[in-house]
């Protein structure tokens, strides 16, 4: 791991602490999955129980600051400056269906800014973090997105919002629009692993709209400290408020929002 500021040791330990009930959850969920019965009785509340865990441990040692929480909302705190913005799962469906594949994800904002990051794969042990002007780390791996300059050999992830969300017809245009010219469009269903890879150089870019702030708040903090592009789908920075998201590296990112934003006009 690079440079550890307390915060991120605070975030570090408190996503492993409530990590360890998410896991014997899934534990509980993949057995259920071959089993006779079936997951269709298993009563989830490891959302909310994550994030209790979550706000209790970080409330414990920064006790000033706000949060931002995926199933509580905003809960104020007496220091304006700082807030945790969090999503205690992230990658419910596949959490559910035994897919081993969600995080947990914590982003410190410091007067406005992306200050320090973690995202979390309890399964894998995967432990993304990044600090502001400190570089992004994989457990102890400096990260560094992809180099690849061509959209022929890149492969990019996405989300899609459901039929019937604001912005279905719109991402489904975009995908058409990007499958036609690239190697391969991934859906894995974790933005904020979408982001974590992106920054990790496996994937070369990951775009998606109808997001909440916990989705993109830490990955995006990973991608540019691993000296990737991450903006909003016009271009700036107002992903939090926005809920849409482009994450690439430098050649990547201007090719493929004019790609995006000539998809989508087609169906405006
Ligand atoms: C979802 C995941 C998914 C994305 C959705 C999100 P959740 O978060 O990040 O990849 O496509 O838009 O809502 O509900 O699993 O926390
Ligand atoms: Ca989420
Ligand atoms: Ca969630």
């Amino acid at each position: 791991m690079g440079y550890l500021s307390p915060a991120l040791n605070v975030m570090i330990a408190a996503a492993r602490k409530a990590a360890r009930a998410l896991v014997r959850d899934f534990g509980e969920l993949e057995n259920l999955q071959v089993s006779l019965k079936g997951p269709a009785d298993f009563v989830s509340n490891a959302d909310t129980r994550t994030e209790r865990i979550l706000v209790s441990e970080l409330s414990k040692v920064r006790s000033g600051y706000g949060f931002l929480v995926e199933e509580s909302g905003v809960i104020e705190g007496p220091d304006k400056s700082h807030r945790f913005i969090i999503d205690p799962l992230d990658g419910t469906t596949n959490f559910l269906h035994a897919i081993p594949h969600f995080a947990i994800s914590i982003g410190l904002e410091r007067e406005g800014l992306m200050q320090s990051a973690v995202v979390y794969n309890p399964i894998t042990d995967e432990m993304y973090t990044a600090e502001r002007g400190h570089g992004a780390y994989l457990n102890d791996k400096r990260l560094r997105v992809s180099a690849r300059k061509n959209l022929k050999d890149s492969v990019i992830a996405t989300g899609l919002p459901f039929l019937g969300k604001e912005g279905h017809e719109r991402s489904l245009a975009e995908l058409g629009g990007v499958m036609a010219v690239t190697a391969g469009v991934r859906r894995f269903g974790a933005a904020s692993l979408d982001l974590a890879y992106v920054a990790a150089g496996r994937f070369d870019a990951y775009w998606e709209r109808g997001l909440g702030p916990w989705d993109v708040a830490a990955g995006l903090l990973l991608v540019k400290e691993a000296q990737g592009i991450a903006t909003d789908l016009d271009g700036g920075s107002k992903m939090l408020d926005r809920g849409d998201i482009l994450a690439a590296n430098e050649p990547l990112h201007p090719q493929l929002l004019k790609l995006l934003k000539e998809a989508g006009r087609k169906t405006s």
